[in-house]
């Protein structure tokens, strides 16, 4: 975030991110968001973080499950270095203003706008009549989210820019229809060496919480020999690591572990090489899996001693929707008096 993104705005500073609570936390979600949540809210920027249940529900979900998933995300978030006192963290469905306001933006944006989606193409795959009204309209529901809060920076990976981009045509839309400068022009980050974290197994396609490989990603949940295992197992070329970055040019295995390393350690990829450069892979692999285990068995430890307590993370998700709930029950009133509904006491 620089000083130009935050004069460009009369909006305060404010982040807002938001997770699914689908599956199992892994290290793509960690290193291009939470990590990066963790850093803003360090960085003392007002932050908001939310589990977003109501768009998990745009698939099926096992209500029981889902439950858990919300829990586990809770945890995950605390456990990566979150801190109630700090940061807003709750989740969607307890803060009401989120999906009323995206009903209003369903009227804002057009239908053609979200048939260029491409997380919706993927997901609904083949048969689009078969999927839910609620995958098609998610990403005016994420426009909500961001809204409602009247955030100005959201740091996401890369596979969510166009929805950001969407909610930026919804925030000027609005404005225009209304002739109003009441919603900020939220900006994206998507900043650091690992903003698309691969698949272990295949270097083109993205880690997902939903690949059927479990050896194609790192959960936060893995113990340390299962990482150490999934590491030794990452597919990789015959060629030693190149010195420089622009050795990794078609070597898409190659430069996804030298990202994470970077990312995991704190440092860029051209630092990485500086270091590992000429050297083979079974030399790297392992101080990957020590870097990995010493950067990710702490979270792992502290998800489960939270875990262990649900009422607990309960009780912390009710006192953030009542500060979520605060924030975003005005700027719904706002908008529903700019639209012209009529409020009676
Ligand atoms: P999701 O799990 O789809 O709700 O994603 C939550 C956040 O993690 C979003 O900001 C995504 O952009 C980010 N994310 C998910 N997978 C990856 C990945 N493989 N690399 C980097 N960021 C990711
Ligand atoms: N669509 C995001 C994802 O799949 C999750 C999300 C929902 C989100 N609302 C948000 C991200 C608001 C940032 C801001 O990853």
């Amino acid at each position: 975030m620089t000083d130009t993104d935050t004069a460009r705005t009369p909006h305060p500073p404010r982040v807002f991110s938001g997770i699914q609570p689908t599956n199992r936390l892994q290290l793509g979600n960690y290193l291009g968001a939470v990590k990066r949540f963790v850093e803003m809210q360090n960085a003392g920027v007002e932050t908001i973080y939310c589990i977003v249940d109501l768009h998990a529900i745009t698939v099926w979900q096992e209500p029981e499950e889902l439950r858990r998933a919300t829990r586990e995300l809770a945890a995950g978030y605390i456990a990566s270095g979150l801190d109630p006192a700090r940061s807003i963290l709750f989740n969607q469905s307890q803060s009401p203003a989120h999906a009323q306001l995206g009903w209003i933006f369903n009227c804002v944006a057009r239908m053609g706008w979200l048939s260029r989606m491409t997380q919706f193409k993927d997901k609904a795959g083949r048969n689009r009549e078969a999927a839910s009204v609620g995958l098609f309209a998610y990403p005016n529901l994420m426009a909500a989210d961001i809204l409602a809060c009247h955030a100005t920076h959201v740091p996401v990976g890369e596979d969510q820019k166009q929805h950001l981009e969407l909610t930026r045509d919804i925030a000027v839309k609005f404005n225009t229809d209304y002739g109003v400068d009441f919603f900020p022009v939220p900006e994206p980050v998507i900043e650091g060496a690992a903003t698309r974290v691969m698949s272990l197994r295949d270097g083109t396609r993205k880690m997902s919480k939903s690949d059927p490989s479990d050896m194609s990603r790192i959960n936060l949940t893995d113990d340390a020999d299962t990482i150490a295992r999934k590491i030794r197992k990452a597919k990789t070329d015959p060629e030693p690591l190149p010195s420089d970055t622009a050795g990794l040019e078609g070597r898409a295995e190659a430069r996804n572990l030298v990202n994470i390393c970077a990312a995991l350690g704190d440092r860029s990829p051209a630092e990485v090489l500086a270091e590992f450069g000429g050297r083979p892979f079974s030399a790297f692999k392992p101080m990957l899996a020590d870097l990995a285990i010493a950067r990710l068995s702490p979270i792992t430890a502290e998800m489960t001693r939270l875990m262990g307590d649900v009422a607990e993370i309960d009780r912390i998700l009710g006192e953030g929707a009542e500060k979520a709930r605060a924030i975003a029950q005005p700027i719904l009133e706002q908008t529903y008096d700019i639209v012209g509904m009529i409020r009676s006491g």
